[in-house]
């Protein structure tokens, strides 16, 4: 984390290595020095030979030989052919492509990547279909800041809240069981009195003991008027002994129980990158810290709940039973740089180590907002990592401007939020990567990013990028149910 703006050292970018041109052998002494297709032997000087006539002959000019008609009719058959193969030839690289890329016709749905198609109607019926039941992985999400359950249906192909009269913790834990959730973090289901929905999803009870989503059906009405608000886990809250206004002002290292979901990751006892608590099993760090030799659980070990780095070496740490990177993370353009690494035993939370909340689908962040990030970084470019967690609050850029020519000139892809100061002098820097860029909204503490890459740190115009949790959410859940 840099906080102080020192004279900046030069940067170099590195551009790679650049192959020299291939290297032409020169013909050997005595080989031909002219191609062997046309001629063995030199050429000879030029005739001359008149293409125009330059007289007028007073004779008719005599009709073409039959030889000529049949060589240029031979002519345009196969330039006919030959086109006809080009066209064929693309057809079929079409439809190579297109199998390849999407195996299943338009009105189908594939099952995850193996190749069973299904049709809408059987996605969320409550019924297994797919040979790994993808199609009953993801129907339930929390929608919005007031995590508002919603139930998807295949029929309207469309998303609706919960009703919830005759909603009870025994349907709220199998939905969060349905997205990832182990039911010991289980929190709450609440009514939130709303009426502008027009359409709910509503439970039958008579249905007898049936699936939850069996027992859903869709309804204009909602006796209760309200809706289900559903928490999981109970995250997002900083520890009681810290107020908000202590973040803000004051310096730039961290008080205990401050960023409680804030861990350090350490290879052979070195902290290399920074990671967030989102469940007692599950971290989320950046697919650029996990890369090649180190996507290796065994390499791994996590700190949570300690401020500094001298105190960790007398911990033992827990150990990473799991890593999963995000399949389309791109190493050159860092698109998709996001990871999830499982914990082989459980935290226990405490006042100083606490989970934050994953954004929901529907979450507006405001250009401009105020968010914060920590983490045990260098505190300039080029320096060492820091012995005590730093923090420093940063506002969002908005992805438009942060891709101007003299900013990052289109480098900030969709997976991709910028924050910082475009006048310098606050950032992450090497060893924040993975860490947290959270926000305060709704009394709860949202992950927005997770620390990604930067050109040199708190350079002015050069502000610190990172992933974008909101459109990683989906990936995150579906990868928590299938790795329970
Ligand atoms: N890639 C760096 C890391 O591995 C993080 C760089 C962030 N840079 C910045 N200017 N914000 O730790």
């Amino acid at each position: 984390m840099t906080s102080t703006l020192g004279p900046p050292p030069p940067y170099y970018e590195n551009r790679g290595f650049q192959p020299e041109p291939p290297y032409t052998a020169r013909p050997a002494a005595g080989a031909h020095p002219y191609p062997q297709l046309f001629s063995t032997n030199p050429p000879s000087v030029p005739s001359y030979v008149p293409r125009v006539a330059t007289h007028q002959s007073s004779r008719p000019a005599a009709p073409p030989p039959r030889r000529t008609c049949a060589a240029s009719l031979r002519k345009t058959i196969i330039i006919i052919l030959s086109i006809l193969i080009v066209i064929c030839c693309a057809i079929a690289a079409f439809f190579i492509w297109y199998f390849v890329e999407n195996h299943c016709l338009s009105s189908l749905i594939e099952c995850g990547s193996s190749g069973v198609c299904m049709p809408p109607s059987q996605w969320c019926d409550g019924v297994s279909d797919c040979p790994n039941g993808e199609d009953e992985t993801r129907c339930v999400r929390l929608f919005g800041p007031n995590f508002i359950l919603e139930v998807y249906s295949p029929v309207s192909k469309s998303w609706y809240p919960v009703c919830h009269d005759d909603w009870n913790d025994d349907y709220g834990k199998i939905a969060c069981k349905d997205m990832g959730y182990s039911m010991d973090t289980y929190f709450y289901s609440r009514g939130v009195p709303d009426v502008s929905f027009k359409s709910y999803m509503k439970l039958n009870t008579s249905a007898g003991n049936i699936d939850l989503y069996k027992k859903l059906y869709s309804s204009g009405s909602c006796a209760s008027e309200s809706v289900v608000s559903l928490r999981c886990i109970e995250c997002g809250l900083p520890s009681k002994s810290v107020s908000i206004m202590n973040r803000i002002v004051g310096g730039s290292g961290a008080v205990l129980g401050q960023w409680p979901w804030q861990v350090s990751l350490h290879v052979q006892g070195t902290h290399v990158c920074g990671g967030s608590i989102i469940t007692p099993h599950w971290l989320v760090t950046a697919a650029h810290c996990v890369e090649g030799r180190l996507s290796d659980p065994l390499s791994w070990r996590v700190y949570a709940g300690i401020l500094n780095q001298d105190e960790m070496l007398f911990r033992s740490g827990y150990k990473v039973q799991l890593i999963i990177s995000h399949p389309d993370y791109d190493t050159d353009s860092k698109d998709n740089d996001v990871a999830l690494m499982k914990l082989e035993t459980p935290l226990s939370f405490t006042e100083t180590v606490r989970p934050v909340c994953l954004p929901n689908p529907g979450m507006m962040f405001q250009p401009n907002q105020q968010c914060w990030i920590s983490g045990w970084g260098a505190e300039y470019q080029g320096g060492k990592t820091s012995n005590n967690l730093n923090y420093v609050a940063v506002p969002l850029i908005e992805r438009s401007r942060c891709n101007a020519v003299y900013i990052y000139n289109g480098m900030i892809l969709p997976t991709m939020i910028c924050a910082g100061d475009l006048a310098g002098g606050i950032d992450s820097c090497q060893g924040d990567s993975g860490g947290p860029l959270v926000t305060h909204h709704h009394s709860v503490w949202w992950l927005v990013g997770d620390t990604s890459w930067g050109t040199g740190c708190a350079t002015p115009n050069k502000p610190g990028v990172y992933g974008n949790m909101t459109v990683f959410t989906d990936w995150i859940y579906k990868n928590m149910q299938a790795n329970r």
